[in-house]
């Protein structure tokens, strides 16, 4: 089977949230990506899917810098579990960077499995220099750009509670 990668549409919405249930066998991060599509805080919502099925999707985010929308945050992230270890997370991340580099963000930070997210770049010491509700090695950052912030005060959207 093959997925293909492109941008959730409005009737996507119901799927990807069953799908969040499924993959993280709970209902918040569902609940959070249906909060983020109904917000302004939804930067880019990507899909992989056969024209059939979504096999996975990823979320990012508007999150503030000292009070200023100059960075995006990445999550939640998910893929069926039927499908899981094929390549889908990698490619939803890759896409998405390269099109949020292309709409000109500057900043990613995820908060994410320690082992999965610095194979595409993110490192959680350049994250540790902002002031979050956290920190430690799951919490990660990724610049895009050299002018990109390099410290501050990081406000999540109103869906992260
Ligand atoms: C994490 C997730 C999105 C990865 O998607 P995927 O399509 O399976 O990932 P890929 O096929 O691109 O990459 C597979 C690699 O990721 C690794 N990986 C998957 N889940 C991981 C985890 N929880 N911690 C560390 N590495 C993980 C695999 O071991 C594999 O490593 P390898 O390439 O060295 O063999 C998917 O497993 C998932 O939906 N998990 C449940 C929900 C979740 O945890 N979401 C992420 C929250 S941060």
């Amino acid at each position: 089977m093959s997925f293909w990668i492109r941008p959730a549409r409005e009737d996507d919405l119901e799927e990807i949230v069953a799908l969040n249930d499924l993959a993280f066998g709970g209902k918040e991060e569902g609940r959070i990506v249906r909060q983020l599509a109904e917000s302004d805080d939804n930067v880019l919502s990507l899909v992989a899917s056969d024209d059939n099925i979504i096999a996975g999707h990823i979320q990012f985010f508007r999150m503030k810098v000292d009070g200023q929308p100059t960075a995006v945050g990445l999550g939640p992230m998910s893929v069926h579990p039927d499908f899981q270890k094929t390549g889908i997370g990698s490619g939803l991340i890759q896409m998405g960077l390269m099109a949020l580099e292309g709409a000109g963000e500057q900043i990613v930070f995820v908060l994410g499995h320690p082992d999965y997210y610095p194979r595409f770049g993110f490192s959680a010491e350049l994250a540790k220099p902002f002031e979050c509700q956290w920190s430690g090695d799951a919490f990660m950052a990724l610049r895009l750009s050299d002018g990109a912030p390099a410290d501050g005060r990081l406000t999540y959207p109103a869906a992260f509670g």
